[in-house]
This record gives structure tokens, C-alpha cells and sequence, in this order.
């Protein structure tokens, strides 16, 4: 796509239902990210999320058998120890939870990592700038590559990661300025998230582009809907019909004369 100059487009799905949508919508590549453990589990950052749950989830958007490439982000802890322990926890994911690809965030430090897991055919794609499992090294989320130092730090570090077998980066938090700069240093695609419109794709958080969550988004962030109004709205109309009675009334209730097992289908599905 890079090379027909035609943008990809990555959503994060953690679920059947999730991928589903996002396939069925023509999403070139899911992402199982570890951002589940803060829209979906509720957490402050990414850091408490498990190889076992990352597995649990890939599992799930899987089974949506999508069109598109499903990626597994490799959570905190289970690819900086060591490259074994990397190709142990990204076998994982590949062989349990049917993902095609691996995600591991980091630059220079890691390109033994990729090596390792290229040479066991799994395929790895990067992510530099704002990687949010160094959060706390950075002292909170904040853009990266202010300085000329490290602007230069993340131009190598991507043109590493290419050469040590990445087939894709992802590019976070950093001006828009410096993610065309490596975009355009690169033949592997880049996936921008708050990184500007230059680089080869862009990716969101499911719960962020469809308005689920109650946070403020950061800047980065564009909501195409506000699906939390909505479904605030249909669980209360469902309460206000319960109460008043209006809930079920004999459309959705079954006679005696009724075959059908409960969970059947009006439509026999
Ligand atoms: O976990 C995630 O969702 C991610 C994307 C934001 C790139 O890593």
C-alpha cells in the first residue's frame, strides 16, 4: 500500500464484536493493543495487562475470522526481558490467540528482539515516540522528539528497527514534522497516532474514534460518534420500560403455542 501511496488504516479491536465492525468497515489491520488495559479493564496505563490476557482477546478477534492483518501488542515484561522469553510470549500469540503479527514498542534496545522473533517467523511491527509502557521514564505521556537529540534518536532508531526486520512502525506522539521526516526515510510503512497526516496510515483506539469512553481525549483523538450517549440512552429507555411495565410486551414474549427454544431467533437464525 505504501508503495501505491494508499494510506492503511488501523483500528485496535478486542473483541468478536469489535473486529467484526472494524472488518466489516474495511479496516486494513486490528490491533489487539494493550490500551484494553485502560478503556477496557479500566486501568491509569498499559503496564498491568498479561501475556495471558493479551492471548484471551486476540483469541476473540480471531474467531472474526477478519480480512484484515491482526496484529498482538507483546504487553510490558514479556519481550524486554530477554529474546526467548519474546519468542515464547509471541509464540503465544500466534499460536494460541491466532494473531499474524507481534507489536513490541522500543527502539535501538530491542533490535536482538526483532532478530529473534524474524528468525522464528514472527513478523514484528515497531513503535517509537511516545511508547506508553515508558511511562514512567517519560513522567507521564508526553510528546517525544522536542529535542534535536532526540528527534535524531528516533530517525535511527526507526531506520534500525526496518533493517533488524520490522515490517511496519508505529509512531507515536511526536510533531508532525518528525514523523515525515522517518516516513519518508523509510520503505516500510509507517502508523501514525498523533503524529500527523504524513505518515502511511493511521491508527485509533476503537473506544476514542466512536466516543465510548467518559475521558477527555487528547488532541490527537477525532470522535466520528458518540456512541456513549447513545447507549446511555438505550439502557435508560430499557429501565423506563421495565418499570413502567412496557417491557416485555407480547411481540417479545413467547405463547404456548411457540416452538422455539428462548434463545432461537425471530428470523430462525
Ligand atoms: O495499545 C494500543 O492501542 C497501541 C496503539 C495506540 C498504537 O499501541
Amino acid at each position: 500500500m505504501k508503495k501505491h501511496g494508499e494510506k492503511i488504516t488501523m483500528v485496535t479491536a478486542y473483541d468478536y464484536p469489535s473486529a467484526k465492525i472494524c472488518d466489516e468497515a474495511g479496516a486494513d489491520v486490528l490491533l489487539v493493543g494493550d490500551s484494553l488495559g485502560m478503556v477496557v479493564q479500566g486501568h491509569e496505563n498499559t503496564l498491568p495487562v498479561t501475556v495471558d490476557e493479551i492471548v484471551y482477546h486476540t483469541t476473540m478477534v480471531s474467531r472474526a475470522k477478519p480480512k484484515a492483518l491482526v496484529v498482538a501488542d507483546m504487553p510490558f515484561l514479556s519481550y524486554q526481558t530477554n529474546p526467548a522469553d519474546a519468542v515464547k510470549n509471541a509464540g503465544r500469540m500466534i499460536k494460541e490467540g491466532g494473531a499474524q503479527a507481534v507489536k513490541i514498542e522500543g527502539g535501538r534496545e530491542f533490535l536482538n528482539t526483532v532478530g529473534a522473533l524474524t528468525d522464528a517467523s514472527i513478523a514484528v511491527m515497531g513503535h517509537v515516540g511516545l511508547t506508553p509502557q515508558s511511562v514512567h521514564r517519560f513522567g507521564g505521556f508526553r510528546v517525544q522528539g522536542k529535542t534535536r537529540e532526540a528527534r535524531r534518536r528516533l530517525v535511527e532508531d526507526a531506520a534500525l528497527l526496518e533493517r533488524a526486520g520490522c515490517f511496519s512502525i508505529v509512531l507515536e506522539g511526536m510533531p508532525f514534522e518528525l514523523a515525515g521526516e522517518i516516513t519518508s526515510s523509510l520503505t516500510i510503512p509507517t502508523i501514525g497516532i498523533g503524529a500527523g497526516p504524513q505518515c502511511d496510515g493511521q491508527v485509533l483506539v476503537f473506544h476514542d474514534l466512536l466516543g465510548i469512553d467518559d475521558k477527555p481525549s487528547p488532541k490527537f483523538v477525532k470522535r466520528y460518534a458518540s456512541l456513549r450517549e447513545t447507549m446511555i440512552e438505550a439502557v435508560a429507555a430499557f429501565r423506563r420500560e421495565v418499570r413502567s411495565g412496557v417491557f416485555p410486551d407480547i411481540d417479545h414474549s413467547y405463547s404456548s403455542s411457540e416452538a422455539r427454544s428462548p434463545r432461537e431467533r425471530s428470523d430462525g437464525d
